[in-house]
């Protein structure tokens, strides 16, 4: 099989995440609560846009999705509430920078939902691509460390305390919320831009949420079209099996609810869902070419790029 055939599973935990990220961040990344592998925002920006374009993460983090743009040569602005992660993802992009990025990446610390009043005016219309991955439930994530006879304990499992972070307004607030963020990204790309988001479903109150199906429902309200619905494996692939890299507190969620009688599963990918701005009507070679859009979105076979 060709290597550079496109798929719909994308093999993006080869690499253990600490792996993926060492020498490449700066060393306290590792606070944030729920960063992106950086192995699925380079197959984005690599798939979905150029070099020399701009890739804009609205929720930027430590700036994963920048750190990678900047190095395979796309410029990329972050937008992210909370000024201490903003400050982190500047000091990765210093660090990308220090180790040879040739893209030019800034941060800015604001409310996403305010896209296109942040980004420079200039760059309103010209986005090729919008990487992200939102915030939900108020502590999924973290770092579990075992005590001997003091049993395990958890830190760093939150973004902030702050209530009006979308990590804690619920799951009715952050749809709202991300219809708001996809309908200034959609003003924001420029025709046939993309929008790549990571998005897992999650359990709440015994209840298995379908966040990727809402969003992807949220987004084509917003002014945009569903293009593609990867799997970003958070597994890696030997040969004919998966090698499970899910944290301890991942693990030991589903065996509590096993325990309970509740056939859970340990997660083992991330939904990719892809939208895409739709085309200008003018009929240049370009424009015509993403005019096919609608078709595509509905073929599960079609080629992950135009
Ligand atoms: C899942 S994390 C993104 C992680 C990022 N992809 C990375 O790899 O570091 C979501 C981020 O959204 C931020 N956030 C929450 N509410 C926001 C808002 N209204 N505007 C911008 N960012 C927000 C959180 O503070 C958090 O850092």
């Amino acid at each position: 099989m060709p290597a550079d055939l496109p798929l719909s599973v994308w093999p993006t935990a080869q690499r253990n995440a600490r792996a993926q990220r060492a020498g490449r961040y700066v060393e306290i990344s590792g606070t944030h609560p729920a960063k992106m592998l950086p192995a699925i925002a380079a197959r984005a920006i690599a798939t979905y846009s150029a070099p020399g374009d701009l890739v804009v993460d609205p929720m930027a983090g430590i700036g994963s999705t920048l750190v990678e743009a900047v190095h395979l040569g796309r410029d990329a602005i972050g937008v992210e509430y909370e000024p201490a992660w903003a400050e982190l993802a500047r000091a990765n992009l210093a660090h990308a920078r220090s180790q040879g990025a040739s893209g030019h990446g800034e941060v800015v610390c604001a409310d996403a939902r305010h896209l296109p009043s942040v980004l420079d005016p200039a760059a309103v219309g010209l986005v090729a691509l919008v990487v992200t991955s939102p915030p939900y439930g108020a502590s999924l994530h973290g770092r579990v460390t075992a005590r001997p006879g003091a049993g395990i304990s958890k830190s760093h499992n939150r973004y902030s305390t702050d209530p009006a972070n979308l990590a804690h307004v619920g799951l009715a607030g952050l749809l709202d919320a991300m219809a708001t963020i996809l309908s200034g990204c959609a003003r924001v790309l420029r025709p046939g831009g993309f929008v790549a988001m990571t998005v897992r479903p999650y359990w709440s109150a015994g209840r298995l949420v379908d966040l990727p199906g809402a969003l992807a429902r949220v987004g084509e309200r917003s002014g945009l079209v569903l293009y593609e619905r990867n799997v970003a494996l958070l597994a890696a692939l030997r040969d004919d099996h998966l090698v499970p890299r899910a944290s301890f507190f991942a693990l030991e969620q589903v065996r509590k609810a096993r325990a309970r009688g509740i056939p859970r599963q340990v997660v083992a990918h991330e939904d990719l869902l892809v939208l895409r701005a739709p085309p200008h009507l003018a009929s240049s070679g370009a424009a015509r070419a993403v005019a096919r859009l609608p078709e595509v979105a509905h073929d599960p076979s079609a080629p992950s790029v135009p």
